[in-house]
C-alpha cells in the first residue's frame, strides 16, 4: 500500500518519502520536514494517533491524513478530533488520494501564509512605520514603493542607524511576496563555516555536530525575501557561493549532493561603500551587480534635520507613555542642532533616556545628555589626530562623579576612540579591524554599534 501511494503521488508530481516503520517515519519527519504526512492508523510498535501527535509537536502546521480500514471508522473520527486533516478508507481510489493530498497542501499553504501575516502584523512593518517627511525621505518612499513591486534585488545603503532594516522590511511588506517569509541573515555575526550552513543548510553528518539535516535560510526564504544584512562582511568564499546560488536559483546543502530549487528575492544592506569595496577587490563585482539592481540610499539624519522634530514626537509617544508628552523648544533646538553620528537609533535612545529622566510631562534640556547639548564632538564624529582633544574633553568634567563611574566613562571613551582609529586604519573593513583587535567580528560589530561609530 505504501508503494502504491508513492507511485500514484509521484506520478502526480509530488516528492515522496516512505517507510513502513513508524519510528523511522518520525525521524524522517523531523529531518526532512515534509509538507504533508500520510499515515496508517494501525501499525506495529506505534499507532497512527501517536504519530499524529508527534508530528504536530514537531510542526503544528503540517497536515496529517490517516488511512483506515472501514472497520475502524471510529478511530478515524478520533483521529480527526485529535487534529488529523482528514482520513481515507483503505480501499481509496487514485482520485480520492490525490484530491485529499491537494486539499491538505492547499490548507498548509494557507496556514503558513496566515502565520507569516500574523508575524508581520505583530511587528507592524509597512512604510507607515518609517517616519520622515523631508524631501530626501519622500524620495526614498517613492523608490521603495516602486521597487517593492518589482522582483529586482535591492541594495539599501546608509550609515549605521539610518533605518536600513526598517526599509528592508517595508520593501518586503509592500511586495507581492508579503504573505511569504521575510528572512533576515546577519552576515557579520557568524564565522564563515557556520554562516555557510545557516544560509545553505546541511545534511545530517556533514560535519561534527550536524546531528540533523537542516534546511538553510535560503530554502526557508524561498517564495519570500532574504535580507542579507551587513552584506559587505561576507567572506570571499561565501560571496562566490552566494553568487552561484543566485545565478542558478539552486542551492546544495553542506555535505549534500541534491540541487534544491530556491526562489528568493534578495534585499541587502550595508553601511560600507560597497562600490569602493569592489574597487579594492574585497567584494565580487558580479555579486555586486546581482544584489544591486536597485539602490536605495538612506540619508544620514543630519541631512534631514526637518525630520528630527517628527521623529522626536513619535519616540515621545512610544517611550513617554502617558506621562511624558512633549519636548520644550529649547530641547528641540538642541536636538536639531546636534549632528547625530548614530542617526535615528541614537535619537531614539536619547529620547527614551529623556523620557525616563523628565520630571514633569515635558522633556527639557536638563534631560538631554551633555554631548548633545554642547553639540559635543563625539569621538565617533571626529577623525584622525583631531580625535585626541575630543577624547580629552570627554575625560574632563568627570570629577563630580565617583571614581568608579568615572572609570567606566573613561573606558568607554577610550574604547570608542580605539575602535574608531582601528576601523579607519582598515578602511572600514570590520573583518580586518576585528582581526587586528583580536576579537571576533560579532563582538567587534556589537561594540561599533554600541559606540555608534560610523564605518
Ligand atoms: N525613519 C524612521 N522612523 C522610525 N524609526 C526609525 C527610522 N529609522 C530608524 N528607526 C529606528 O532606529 C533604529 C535603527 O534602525 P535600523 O535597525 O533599521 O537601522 P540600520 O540602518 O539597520 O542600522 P545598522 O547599520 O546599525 O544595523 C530602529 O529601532 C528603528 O526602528
Ligand atoms: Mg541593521
Amino acid at each position: 500500500m505504501v508503494e502504491n501511494c508513492v507511485r500514484i503521488l509521484r506520478r502526480a508530481g509530488y516528492r515522496c518519502l516512505s517507510t513502513t516503520d513508524p519510528q523511522r517515519a518520525l525521524a524522517m519527519i523531523e529531518s526532512e520536514r515534509p509538507d504533508l504526512v500520510l499515515t496508517d492508523l494501525k501499525m506495529p510498535s506505534l499507532d497512527g494517533l501517536a504519530v499524529l501527535r508527534r508530528v504536530h509537536e514537531i510542526d503544528a502546521s503540517v497536515p496529517v491524513v490517516v488511512i483506515t480500514a472501514f472497520a475502524t471508522i471510529e478511530s478515524a473520527v478520533a483521529a480527526i478530533k485529535e487534529g488529523a486533516f482528514d482520513y481515507l478508507p483503505k480501499n481509496f481510489s487514485v482520485d480520492q488520494l490525490t484530491l485529499v493530498v491537494e486539499r491538505a497542501l492547499r490548507q498548509r499553504r494557507l496556514s503558513l501564509e496566515n502565520r507569516n501575516l500574523r508575524e508581520q502584523l505583530q511587528t507592524v512593518l509597512g512604510l507607515e512605520n518609517v517616519i520622515g517627511r523631508s524631501p530626501a525621505m519622500a524620495q526614498v518612499f517613492e523608490l521603495v514603493k516602486k521597487a517593492a513591486r518589482s522582483e529586482a534585488n535591492i541594495l539599501v545603503l546608509g550609515e549605521s542607524g539610518t533605518g536600513k532594516e526598517l526599509i528592508a522590511r517595508a520593501i518586503h511588506a509592500n511586495s507581492p511576496r508579503a504573505p511569504q517569509a521575510f528572512v533576515p541573515v546577519d552576515c557579520a555575526s557568524l564565522p564563515e563555516n557556520l554562516l555557510e550552513s545557516e544560509l545553505f543548510g546541511h545534511e545530517k553528518g556533514a560535519f561534527t555536530g550536524a546531528v540533523k539535516t537542516k534546511p538553510g535560510l535560503m530554502e526557508v526564504a524561498s517564495g519570500g525575501t532574504l535580507f542579507l544584512d551587513e552584506i559587505a562582511e561576507l567572506s570571499t568564499g561565501l560571496q562566490v557561493k552566494l553568487l552561484r546560488a543566485l545565478q542558478e536559483r539552486q542551492i546544495r546543502r553542506v555535505g549534500g549532493t541534491a540541487q534544491i530549487d530556491v526562489d528568493v528575492r534578495v534585499v541587502s544592506a550595508t553601511n560600507r561603500d560597497l562600490r569602493d569595496a569592489v574597487a579594492k577587490a574585497q567584494f565580487r563585482e558580479e555579486l555586486y551587480y546581482r544584489v544591486n539592481v536597485i539602490e536605495i540610499r538612506l540619508p544620514p539624519l543630519r541631512e534631514r534635520a526637518g525630520d528630527i522634530r517628527l521623529l522626536t514626537h513619535a519616540f515621545l509617544k512610544r517611550y513617554g507613555r502617558e506621562s511624558v508628552r512633549a519636548c520644550d523648544d529649547a530641547a528641540l533646538e538642541a536636538l536639531e542642532a546636534y549632528r547625530w553620528p548614530g542617526n535615528v537609533r541614537e535619537l531614539q535612545n536619547v529620547v527614551e533616556r529623556a523620557c525616563a529622566l523628565a520630571e514633569g510631562d515635558t522633556v527639557t534640556r536638563r534631560d538631554l545628555p551633555e554631548h548633545v547639548l554642547t553639540g559635543g564632538v563625539r569621538v565617533a564624529a571626529t577623525a584622525g589626530p583631531a580625535a585626541m582633544p575630543a577624547v580629552e574633553s570627554q575625560l574632563a568634567g568627570t570629577t563630580e562623579i565617583p571614581l568608579k563611574d568615572a572609570k567606566d566613562r573613561w573606558m568607554a571613551v577610550l574604547e570608542a576612540s580605539y575602535l574608531k582609529r582601528l576601523l579607519e586604519r582598515h578602511d572600514g573593513n570590520i573583518s580586518a579591524a576585528a582581526k587586528a583587535a583580536g576579537i571576533d567580528r560579532k563582538t567587534f560589530h556589537r561594540l561599533v554599534n554600541k559606540h555608534q561609530i560610523r564605518g
